[in-house]
């Protein structure tokens, strides 16, 4: 990459050329929301660069496990069992601890819990769509969950989104907010997503993709996927361009 600015800062510059542009008139919604001015460039604050600090104590025992914990007693959420897991890496590719990792996604059928949703696919009463973890002394997370289905939007005529996990994850400081997408491995719907088409960089995309990991299985229970996330960096996971995706 070029023109990548100094390292003079607690956090390091965001790379714009890595990220995709605020205005993407393929992605029909970014027109109206995207900067109609040139931005402008603030010094980070103390408490931008020293907050959160989150501790384990806030986690209740089943808020990393999808499967069960908008369950009624008993029984569990119709799908396919996953667990998703990784490390939360900064720019320079140390593991953060304590970092907190939240996570909501669509059911086995490509429909959210939300009552601005439309899709006719059909509810699970046993999956409510959303978690949290923190991470360990080494940045590891994991959770259990259900794969997600994809969903048709309202884009284009056809367009769908691929199956995918919504991401927020606080670092150590408010300006290591990240807010991103993990897609799965094989999945053909991710090149031809009209919002992964709004990413400049093949290799950025690649970094969205969760990869099949059949060593760290759970045998006669669920398969596995690995997704890094680096905050704030050179090889930044791509920041969305606004808080809720679709
Ligand atoms: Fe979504």
């Amino acid at each position: 990459m070029k023109n990548i600015p100094p390292e003079t800062t607690p956090f390091f510059a965001r790379d714009r050329q890595w990220h995709p542009p605020a205005f993407t008139p393929a992605y029909k919604t970014s027109v109206l929301r995207s900067p109609q001015r040139a931005l402008i460039s603030l010094e980070g604050t103390r408490s931008e660069i020293t907050g959160p600090v989150f501790g384990h104590n806030i986690i209740g025992e089943f808020d990393n496990d999808l499967i069960v914990n908008y369950a009624k007693p008993g029984e569990m959420a119709i799908g396919e069992r996953i667990l998703v897991y990784g490390r939360v890496l900064d720019e320079r590719g140390v593991g953060i601890p304590g970092a907190l990792v939240e996570f909501w996604q669509a059911n086995a059928g490509g429909r959210y819990r939300h009552k601005k949703e439309t899709y006719l696919a059909p509810l699970d009463p046993n999956f409510g769509g959303c978690g949290r973890t923190i991470t360990d002394e080494n940045g590891n997370y994991f959770f259990k969950t259900i794969k997600p289905g994809p969903y048709p939007w309202p884009n284009g005529v056809n367009d769908w989104r691929p199956a995918h996990i919504h991401f927020s994850v606080f670092g150590h400081g408010f300006a290591q907010r990240l807010i991103t997408q993990m897609y799965f491995e094989g999945d053909p719907m991710i090149w031809i997503c009209p919002i992964v088409k709004t990413i400049p960089d093949e290799n950025a995309i690649k970094g969205l993709i969760a990869a099949l990991d059949m060593n760290s299985t759970i045998p006669h229970d669920m398969r596995a996927y690995k997704f890094d996330i680096i905050l704030r960096g050179r090889r930044s996971t791509l920041f969305e361009n606004r808080k809720e995706g679709n």
